[in-house]
């Protein structure tokens, strides 16, 4: 990410990634429901479909059911209504092992491991680790900027690094579907605005589709094509908003278009609230 060594440049001239015609979706959720087994109800009617490329945010209010929705679609968790459809692979056949990267709101590293074990940890849990492996490794943390911290442990990293590393493992694999929980929420602001960055550098460079899950409008606008609005538990989508704001982002936090957006997504966040509470 910072000084990234990626060999393709950030594609300047993006495509039309939002709702693209023809563009099969790659997560489609009909009528989704999640009803715990204490009679928790936290998430009702989900309708949602994200193209191939896309950067969707999903951002609600705390315990609307993000987490659960994400953990759903990564095949964590079973809704117990509609149906949840990722298209990767073969039609028709279990979706080859790292094709997805799932990044925890907390780091979850193994304390005993340092940061090259801990980010080769999908090709372990795979049976398969090798010289290629190990160069891609290498690759992924170069790519968020740990190259020469590959010895070290978790105790001997800053929060922003672990959290690199958490982002390294789930990029090892090079994985079509990227899921972030909220990755950045425990960091300090210069932090977090860094990795934000840090984080549209690669998803311009390599294009993954991105589902990230955040509390931050002005985090959501930043980085997006598109949002979810989530309303409160249980959860559904009350607002769909395409952001249409160019890449690359740098310098957009300052742009009239940026603070219209927030403006919007604002007032969208306010009035699923408010409709909750009447
Ligand atoms: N395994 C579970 N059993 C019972 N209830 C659960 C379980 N997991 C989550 N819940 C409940 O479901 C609701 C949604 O939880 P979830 O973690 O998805 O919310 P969230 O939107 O991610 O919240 P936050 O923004 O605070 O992380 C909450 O009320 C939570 O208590
Ligand atoms: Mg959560």
């Amino acid at each position: 990410m910072r000084g990234l060594p990626d060999p393709t440049p950030p594609n300047l001239s993006l495509p039309d990634v939002v709702g693209s015609a023809g563009t099969e979706p790659i997560v489609q959720l009909h009528g989704v429901g999640k009803r715990f087994a204490s009679g928790l109800e936290a998430l009702d009617g989900i309708e949602l479909s994200v193209a191939r490329g896309e950067f969707l945010s999903l951002l609600g209010p705390s315990g609307c059911g993000k987490s659960t929705l994400l953990r759903i679609i990564a095949g964590l968790s079973e809704p117990t209504r509609g149906t949840c459809r990722v298209s990767l692979g073969e039609p028709g056949k279990p979706i080859p092992s790292g094709r997805i990267g799932f990044v925890f709101q907390d780091p979850t590293l193994m304390p005993w491991s340092n940061v090259a074990a801990n980010a080769e940890l999908p090709f372990r849990i795979a049976g398969r680790v090798g010289a290629e492996e190990r160069d891609r490794v290498a690759a992924a943390l170069r790519a968020v900027g740990l190259a020469g911290f590959e010895g070290a442990y978790p105790h001997q990293l800053s929060g922003g690094m672990r959290m690199r590393v958490s982002i390294a493992r789930a990029l090892v694999t090079d994985p079509e579907l990227l899921l972030l929980d909220e990755p950045f929420a425990a960091l300090d602001e210069i932090t977090r605005l860094a990795l934000n960055d840090d984080l549209l550098r690669l998803w311009e460079t390599r294009r993954p589709t991105v589902l990230f899950v955040t509390h931050s409008v002005f985090e959501s606008v930043y980085l997006s094509t598109r949002i979810a609005v989530m309303s409160p538990r249980p959860g559904h989508i009350v607002a769909d908003l395409p952001v249409a704001l160019p890449h690359p982002r740098e310098g957009a936090r300052t742009s009239p278009g940026y603070a219209a957006m927030c403006e919007t997504v604002s007032g969208a966040l306010g009035m699923a609230m408010t409709d909750a509470r009447t």
